[in-house]
């Protein structure tokens, strides 16, 4: 889908901007194209735009065309949902030596500084464990603030929400992810959008491997925890037996696969992909295999039982074991039996950083607050991954108390006052579940700063689900910000603001 920006959308606000987004199935509206993922080819593109505007795509090879004119080709085959154009008032930065930032002007400092000088560390980890990267460049384009997701791995040319410029470096997890699919999605590429998790569980278990390398077992571990948390959240709102808790989902004729998306085939599908490694038993190992799956099926379209058949395979000794039918995780199961995993990975690595973080919500939701006991934890050196770990656990005690939230928000400004997207999802999400009205102005502002579905749908579905006065808050937020918003995202939004029926 072609999505064309007033100035006042961008970040600049002073000029136009215009982007693609194929996933799932957009390019239609784009291109002539067989817009399936089982079709890989080539492309070249000339485009012209008018004077002060710069193009970028997809693509390994950028020539300019006179003075108005981009040539663009990408040389390897690609599905089409990852052929994707961008045009505005576009400027860049090096960061790397096969990498820049692009962003509107306004932002390509913030955007320099941010990556200056990581993004290669993160190629290099990932060539490291999953072979040679086989897209030449890889650059990132920031994008305007209602871009509706964290990051897009268009390949060459990532597109990702401008909220990753934290400061800090803090989000880099979303840019690891997008680096991720540069083997798993954009080499190796699900051949229908039922079997999404080969594309995104893949993605989860090699952005967390190469986490682990660069970050060490215990940071990894509580990000993934977080990701465990939202799982669980997923399958608590729609029941565990939900045929969308299926690896392997089942997209009748005319469903926009985009209306299927959820957790599972994230954080279900990197279980999965954790069993079939602690089956193997043998890090190094499966890191081998994994390097082996992409050998075998780069530039190809493949099912999950094209995978399967390879891992048994490649490991006979587990074929002969019959590991495929091991009562309880048999892989027939794990792709069309919904519910919570059968297998969860140890992530108790990570407990020197959750369990003080679980401590402190604990002693937030007491009745009587124990303020020497609060005051004597230091969370001024926390890193935003363990401030999100301990509001997600605020979150699950919530309604805190009458008062409890009120105090946190006032001892923790770092917390209640923070300009980190993450942090600001989840003090909204507290915020509205104890109803602080006198908060109710930060859950606008976040939402008028930034149109990420995954900020936006949770907080509007907790303000409906409040007081009359979060209910409130959602129709005068939702007035003021939907005309800047994705357009599928206005859509979902309508829908949580007045449910079919009501
Ligand atoms: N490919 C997805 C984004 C996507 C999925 C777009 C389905 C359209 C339809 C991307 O790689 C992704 O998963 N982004 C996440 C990042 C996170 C998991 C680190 C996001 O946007 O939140
Ligand atoms: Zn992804």
């Amino acid at each position: 889908m072609v999505c064309w920006l007033a100035p006042e959308q961008t970040a600049g606000k002073e000029k136009p901007f215009v982007y693609t987004q194929g996933q799932a199935v957009l390019n239609r509206a784009f291109f002539p194209c067989f817009d399936t993922p089982a079709v890989k080819c080539t492309y070249s593109a000339l485009i012209q735009v008018p004077d002060g505007f710069t193009a970028v795509m997809s693509a390994d090879t950028w020539e300019r065309r006179g003075p108005h004119g981009f040539f663009f080709r990408m040389s390897h085959p690609i599905p089409s949902y990852l052929v994707a154009l961008a045009i505005g008032d576009l400027a860049s930065a090096e960061v790397g030596p096969r990498s820049r930032v692009w962003a509107e002007p306004c932002l390509v400092e913030a955007a320099r500084q941010e990556y200056d000088g990581v993004i290669e560390e993160f190629l290099a980890a990932g060539e490291k464990l999953f072979g040679p990267y086989v897209w030449g460049r890889y650059d990132v384009l920031f994008m305007p603030p209602s871009f509706p997701f964290g990051g897009m791995e268009n390949p060459c040319l990532t597109f990702v929400t401008p909220c990753l410029l934290a400061g800090d470096r803090s989000l880099a997890d979303v840019i690891i992810h997008e680096i991720s699919h540069s083997w798993f999605g954009n080499l190796v590429t699900n051949a229908n959008w039922s079997e999404f998790w080969l594309n995104e569980g893949f993605t989860m278990y090699a952005q967390r491997r190469i986490s682990s390398r660069l970050f060490g077992a215990a940071y990894t571990c509580l990000e993934a925890a977080t990701g465990r948390a939202l799982l669980r959240q997923h399958m608590d709102a729609t029941g565990e037996e939900h045929p969308l808790n299926k690896l392997r989902v089942k997209i009748e004729p005319g469903v926009d696969p985009d209306d299927t998306y959820n957790e599972t085939p994230y954080e279900k599908g990197f279980c999965f992909v954790s069993y079939l490694a602690h089956l193997v038993g043998d890090q190094d190992q499966f890191d081998r295999f994994l390097q082996a799956y992409v050998q075998e099926f780069k530039f190809q379209s493949i099912l999950a039982d094209d995978l399967l058949e390879f891992y048994l395979e490649y490991f006979p000794e587990l074929k002969q074991r019959k590991v495929d039918a091991i009562p309880g995780f048999e892989f027939d199961r794990w792709l069309n039996t919904p519910g919570w995993p059968p297998y969860l990975p140890d992530l108790s690595p990570g407990d020197a950083l959750m369990k003080p973080a679980e401590e402190l919500a604990q002693l937030w939701a007491a009745p009587e607050l124990d303020m020497p006991a609060i005051e004597a934890v230091a969370i001024g050196s926390w890193k935003t991954y363990q401030l999100v770990y301990f509001l997600d656990k605020v979150l699950q005690k919530s309604p805190l108390p009458p008062g409890n939230v009120k105090k946190l928000g006032e001892l923790y400004p770092k917390v209640s006052g923070a300009r980190n997207a993450e942090l600001r999802l989840r003090w909204g999400q507290i915020v509205l579940r104890n109803d602080l009205q006198e908060d109710f102005g930060k859950v606008k502002d976040f939402l008028q700063s930034q149109g990420k579905q995954k900020y936006t749908l949770p907080l509007y579905r907790a303000m409906m689900g409040g007081s009359e006065a979060a209910r409130a808050l959602a129709k005068e937020t939702f007035a003021a910000t939907s005309a800047q918003l994705h357009s599928n995202v206005v859509h979902y939004v309508q829908q949580i603001l007045a449910p079919e029926g009501s």
